[in-house]
């Protein structure tokens, strides 16, 4: 390549990837996520205009048809594909992604492979061995769980952890074997076993993808999806290092950090490890009626619900994946509008794993118009919530459980909540006494302070703001 598009090339590639950056930064706020996207699609936009320039591309046909194929797909899938299946979707762009890693691996190991073959164990030579062996197995891994994650997700298969006996013995012995085929490929790249050792090295990692997803419980998939999504960013990185394109270095270590951090905090939220995530099968006894109910349920019907909001200065809706199940989000804005207009300061407090998706309430409230400015997020609004006159929980329990504050007994303490029970009255709307994902009891039904009001949400909701309306006629 003439030694000046060499560097004008390189330059494009570190303006993208600083496109990246910035770009991934703007996107941790609501207020700037939208310029954020355009931004980094912008620096894509240059890396692959940059990349076509080279001139060891030949032809353009397959390139364009190829293009295409992708624009009109991608297009598609971003117009009509609810927010509610995007972890979904996400899933299965991260298993292309990892199919392409893959490819690449492969596509690049055949070319040495039959023509020149690989030479000596300089430097050079040993980072391309190590990173074509890599780009192929964390590619083929990530396809397939990839593809598991998203036919749980979208209920094409059971989101059920499929468990057997000798599980972990048998994933052992699989990630045995493709490391054995790593030692074998190392030991002689250009040997005669080398090209069907490969082969079953793809077909190995496929299988391996399939194996650590299938145990994991459907709702426990958006953790294993940013997971998924880390290895396929270290795959494409690989691939950056096999195809030495500094772009792809950079944009797949940020994809590969971004998806581990995500991950980590995830985990955080929830309390759990990474490993309970992968290998309990937890959130099987959701929707257990407690047996050890302690305490006096008062509970209150949506008129009664009406007088105590009717005087509230202050109000902080919780919502929680019941908002999600009953689709609430436009009556609870609908409510805060009306609580709003009545005096009363409204607020939104979210927690971070609230519902069954990263963002999950943020989206559902978006889609209803509530302004980003009136979202707080959890250590936000624990330090005021003693001031708060009601807190309304709307189909949250896990994420307001008191017990991971009080019982060390308890599966779920040390989790951190939002501390709806500190407020001076807190309303609880839900069908039941039922537990939520974690299966475990919530004693913030039994509080002196909290009501409960049984019923669907968007029904309670909508005999509430019925209740308003009659009284402003
Ligand atoms: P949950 O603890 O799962 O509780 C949801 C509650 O909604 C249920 O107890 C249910 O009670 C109620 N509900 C269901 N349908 C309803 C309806 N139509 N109207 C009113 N209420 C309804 O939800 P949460 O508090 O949002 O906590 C989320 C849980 O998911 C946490 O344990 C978290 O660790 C886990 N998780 C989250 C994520 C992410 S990324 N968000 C990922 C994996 C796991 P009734 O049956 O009595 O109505």
């Amino acid at each position: 390549m003439n030694e000046n598009i060499k560097i004008l090339t390189e330059i494009a590639y570190m303006i993208s990837a600083a496109t990246f950056i910035f770009g991934l930064k703007m996107m941790s706020k609501p207020t700037t996520a939208i310029k954020g996207n355009i931004i980094s699609a912008c620096g894509m936009a240059l890396a692959i205009g940059v990349t076509l320039l080279n001139p060891i591309v030949k032809t353009y046909e397959w390139i364009i048809i190829g293009g295409l194929i992708g624009t009109i797909a991608g297009s598609i899938a971003a117009l009509k594909v609810p927010m509610t299946s995007m972890p979904g979707f996400v899933a299965f762009f991260n298993g292309t992604g990892g199919l392409a890693s893959m490819l690449v691996g492969w596509s690049d190991f055949h070319v040495n492979y039959t023509r020149s073959g690989y030479g000596g164990y300089n430097l050079e030579n040993i980072v391309l061995i190590l990173a074509t062996y890599l780009a192929m197995l964390i590619g083929g891994v990530t396809f397939s769980g990839s593809m598991i994650a998203y036919a749980k997700l979208e209920e094409k298969m059971t989101g059920k952890p499929i468990l057997f006996k000798g599980q972990q013995v048998v994933n052992a012995i699989v990630l045995g074997l493709g490391i054995l085929i790593g030692i074998i490929f190392f030991a002689n790249p250009n040997g005669s076993i080398v090209y069907p050792a490969i082969i079953l090295l793809m077909i190995l990692a496929n299988i391996l993808g399939i194996l650590v997803t299938i145990p994991i419980g459907g709702a426990d998939m958006p953790v294993v999806i940013c997971l998924l999504n880390s290895y396929s960013g270290m795959a494409a990185c690989a691939s950056g290092f096999v195809l030495n394109n500094t772009v792809l270095i950079v944009a797949g270590a940020l994809v590969g950090a971004s998806g581990i951090i995500l991950t980590a905090i995830m985990c955080k939220a929830m309390n759990r490890s990474l490993a309970n995530v992968l290998f309990s099968g937890f959130g099987s006894a959701e929707g257990k009626i407690s047996t050890s109910a302690h305490g006096e349920v008062r509970a209150l019907t949506p008129e009664d619900a009406y007088y105590v909001l009717e005087a509230a200065r202050s109000v902080v809706f919780v919502p929680g994946y019941g908002m999600a199940v009953a689709q609430a989000q436009h009556v609870v804005k609908e409510l805060a509008d009306i609580l709003e207009k009545n005096g009363a300061d409204v607020k939104f407090a979210i927690h971070p794993v609230a519902g069954r998706m990263p963002g999950h309430m943020n989206v559902l409230l978006a889609e209803a118009n509530v302004p980003y400015d009136k979202l707080l997020e959890m250590d936000d609004v624990n330090p005021i919530i003693d001031t708060v006159d009601v807190c309304i929980v709307v189909g949250a329990n896990d994420v307001v459980n008191p017990a991971a504050r009080e019982d060390p007994n308890s599966s779920i303490y040390g989790m951190p909540i939002i501390n709806v029970d500190y407020a001076k009255t807190c309303l609880v709307l839900k069908r039941s006494l039922a537990s939520g994902f974690s299966g475990v009891d919530n004693p913030l039904f039994f509080k002196e302070n909290t009501r409960m009001i049984f019923g669907d949400a968007k029904q309670t909701l909508t005999g509430i703001i019925n209740q308003f309306k009659d009284a402003m006629e």
